[in-house]
């Protein structure tokens, strides 16, 4: 029941989900010629096991069959039977086909700092995920191991030229709509809980 939630979740964020690929604008595909890093951050749809390594209750990870069960064979953490959307980014960039997780860090080529459950609002899923602003501070702490090696320009260079993938926003809808919360009855407006959502991923990218 919570499993088959969780996969609804996943629907449900690919309707909300608000995805920015940013970075350096070229004029030619640039991206099988040169290798650039890629920066994940986001919930279930692009997590590739960060939850394995969290304290978490098992709605939050997908570590057994049948996830997993279509391409890797075995579970990988992915809530996917089969590959995600930065499995297949990978891929195009050639940049390595392994999705790195925060715990088995190639960092020079990206880190996914993307965990299932979280979104914008530190409220959601609280104490069970990681949420988009921490892994913002967790970017940051990779981004000073890059400046002590390969070094401060070498980090700059990667981190300006780096791709970066965000998603939000699905998890905290979907938390405010199903579970018997006060939020949309007694504490914000519908307006107010949007903006909310939206002021929250703002300063995130910003
Ligand atoms: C994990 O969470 C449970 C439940 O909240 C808690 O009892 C336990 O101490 C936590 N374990 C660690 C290693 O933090
Ligand atoms: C939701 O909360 C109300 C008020 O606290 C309570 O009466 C009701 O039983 C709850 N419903 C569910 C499904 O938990
Ligand atoms: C971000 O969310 C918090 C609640 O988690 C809220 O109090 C705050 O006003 C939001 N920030 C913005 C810029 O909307």
């Amino acid at each position: 029941m919570t499993r088959l939630r969780l996969l609804v979740i996943c629907f449900l964020e690919i309707i909300f989900s608000c995805l920015l690929i940013t970075g350096h604008t070229r004029s030619s595909p640039p991206l099988l010629e040169k290798h650039v890093a890629l920066f994940i951050f986001s919930d279930s749809l692009f997590d590739a096991g960060n939850n394995n390594y969290i304290n978490t209750t098992t709605n939050f990870q997908a570590n057994f069959l049948p996830y997993g069960e279509t391409f890797f064979k075995y579970p990988t953490g992915r809530f996917s039977d089969g590959r995600i959307i930065p499995d297949f980014i990978v891929f195009r960039v050639t940049i390595d086909s392994n999705i790195f997780a925060i715990h088995k860090p190639r960092i020079t080529h990206g880190v996914n700092f993307a965990s299932s459950g979280a979104d914008a609002l530190t409220e959601t899923h609280q104490g069970l995920v990681i949420d988009l602003q921490t892994q913002l501070s967790n970017f940051k702490i990779v981004e000073e191991q890059l400046k002590k090696k390969p070094g401060d320009a070498a980090a700059k260079t990667l981190a300006s030229n780096a791709f970066y993938l965000i998603d939000g926003g699905g998890n905290d809808y979907f938390v405010a709509l199903t579970t018997n919360s006060s939020v949309l009855q007694s504490l914000y407006s519908k307006k107010q809980y949007v903006d909310m959502v939206i002021g929250n991923l703002t300063t995130i990218i910003k």
